[in-house]
């Protein structure tokens, strides 16, 4: 059935800028862009566009159920403790004018799910295998119902292992680390560059070395390196 989804993009590691949100953006720009058109348009006999792609941060999925745990005073660790919390969630995802909004029980947590904390958390429940699971049909309905690009460390090797386009976004450890700090700077967080980069390199290797879906590329992913520009990397996409 997920051969059906006429634009199915797996992108994984989007965070080439360590923020799932603003790497959602970009993957937008870069694949609906560049792939769509050069790779999609160039080398398929497709006949006509996509009318509607949704852009999908599965991070913010993984966020949402961290900052849950936070708020019960669960350990994100505790793979018990975080399993059995489960049936406590209520998770709706859905996309408002291109947009996705996602309600953890009926509320929109906005940047909540984006901070140094929800970070460390959502890293942590991502590598129980229950909270996957629990996460796995949505996503995949998703790319059912929809064309998408779909950004996350999984996406091309066990969410849409049948996506048409899959594309493994690195970029440096020290240019990721920088755009998150001038992130939270500018929403006004008083963070230090040394904290935002040590995070991130504990939150990388955790979330690469895990046992179940850890974040490495499919197979038949295309490499990309987004250290420099995302006007250079979509010239060499
Ligand atoms: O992309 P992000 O930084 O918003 O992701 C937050 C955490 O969620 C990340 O540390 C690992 C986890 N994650 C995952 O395991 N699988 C995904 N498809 C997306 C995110």
């Amino acid at each position: 059935a997920l051969r059906e989804t006429r634009v199915g993009i797996g992108a994984e590691n989007v965070n080439a800028n360590a923020s799932g949100a603003y790497a959602g953006e970009i993957a937008a720009d870069m694949l609906v862009e560049a792939v769509q058109w050069k790779i999609l348009y160039g080398y398929h006999d497709w006949h006509s566009k996509p009318t509607h792609t949704e852009i999908v941060d599965t991070g913010a999925l993984y966020r949402n159920i961290g900052l849950f745990m936070l708020d019960e005073g669960i350990d994100p660790k505790d793979a018990e403790a975080v399993g059995g919390a489960l049936d406590k969630i209520n998770i709706e995802l859905k996309f408002e004018n291109g947009k996705q909004i996602i309600l953890l029980n009926g509320v929109d947590r906005g940047d909540e799910i984006r901070t140094p904390a929800a970070s460390m958390a959502a890293s942590a429940v991502s590598a129980i295998p229950s909270v996957r699971n629990y996460l796995l049909d949505m996503q995949r309905s998703t790319a059912k119902k929809n064309s998408v690009v779909m950004d996350g460390r999984d996406i091309g090797t066990v969410i849409l292992p049948y996506a048409v386009v899959k594309i493994f976004l690195t970029a440096s450890p020290e240019a990721r680390a920088r755009r998150r700090y001038d992130e939270l700077l500018a929403k006004g967080q008083t963070v230090s560059y040394e904290q935002v980069y040590n995070e991130m390199v504990e939150r990388d290797k955790n979330d690469s070395t895990r046992k179940i879906a850890p974040a490495v590329p499919a197979a038949d992913a295309i490499m990309l390196d987004n250290s420099e520009s995302l006007e250079k990397t979509l010239e060499t996409a």
